[in-house]
């Protein structure tokens, strides 16, 4: 049959994203927000339960279907919970964006001096949430005919210099994983590998003042930085029936900076 572009939305659909409800302008909620424009139903879930409120209010105010869920991805506990309200709120689970990570709030010591400490709260977060968060859902997927799951990693992790981009490696291999073992269910497991992008947890790690951005627009293809929402397009075609065949993949959504010399 041919293609329609109605294969790009996802009404009857349930998506838990994590991370959706941290700094102001966060990537999460872009995500959250473009999901429920494509007729999903979302769940925001976050440690920060007013910010994830105040993102399923603007979905809800938009005319769209979320709800809240304060979830700690470290923690199993929280994320078999988080599981158990999107299934109370809106039936089961068909998409799982693993957003949630420390990127700002983490150690950027060296490796000779990090704290075990740090080292492992980071991988607790950024590897072993996206692990449990997936974990959580699958059953509900295998329930529902099959799933999507997404995990947002870096383009910090190509290659990965300090713990931020070893985390975010180690999620490129979680993908893969996923990805074949849960093929045969039906459901796909691919990773979106942002550049720099202008989050307010962006900007706190690249001022629009820093001479990082220089370098940046010297070796991206395109133009340095891009918006949240210049994200979304990809998270749609992963979680949508058009990117069905796509799995164990991690796409660069960088101005093709990864392409630098
Ligand atoms: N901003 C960038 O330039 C950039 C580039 C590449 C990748 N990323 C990735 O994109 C994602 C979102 O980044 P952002 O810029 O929106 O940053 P952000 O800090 O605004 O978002 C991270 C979110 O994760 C939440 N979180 C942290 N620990 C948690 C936990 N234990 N349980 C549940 N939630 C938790 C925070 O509350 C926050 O809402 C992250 O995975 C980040 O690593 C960002």
């Amino acid at each position: 049959m041919a293609f329609s572009a109605d294969e790009f939305r996802l009404d009857g659909k349930v998506a838990v994203v994590t991370g959706a409800g941290g700094r102001g302008n966060n990537i999460g909620r872009a995500y959250a927000l473009g999901l429920a424009d494509a007729g999903a139903s979302v769940v925001v879930a976050d440690l920060n339960e007013e910010g994830a409120g105040a993102v399923a209010d603007e979905i809800n105010a938009a005319g769209g279907k979320a709800v809240a869920v304060r979830v700690d991805v470290a923690d199993e506990a929280s994320t078999l919970a988080m599981a158990a309200s999107a299934k109370e709120a809106f039936g089961g689970v068909d998409i799982l964006v693993n957003n949630a990570a420390l990127m700002v709030d983490i150690s950027y010591d060296d490796t000779e001096t990090v704290s075990l400490d740090d080292w492992n709260k980071a991988f607790a977060v950024n590897l072993n949430g996206a692990l449990l968060c997936s974990r959580a859902v699958v059953s509900s997927m295998r329930e529902r005919g099959g799933g999507r799951i997404v995990n947002q990693t870096s383009g910090g992790a190509f290659p990965a210099i300090g713990l931020y981009g070893i985390t975010k490696l180690a999620l490129v291999g979680l993908t893969t994983t996923l990805a074949k073992q849960f093929g045969k269910d039906n459901i796909t497991c691919n990773a979106i590998a942002p550049g720099n992008v202008t989050s307010d947890a962006g900007k706190m790690l690249v001022p629009d003042d820093s001479p990082f951005i220089q370098f940046l627009e010297m070796t991206c293809a395109t133009k340095p930085r891009g918006a949240p929402d210049e994200l979304v397009g990809t998270l749609m075609l992963l979680c949508s029936p058009a990117g069905q065949w796509i799995t164990g993949q991690t796409i660069h959504v960088d101005g093709g900076w990864i392409m630098r010399p």
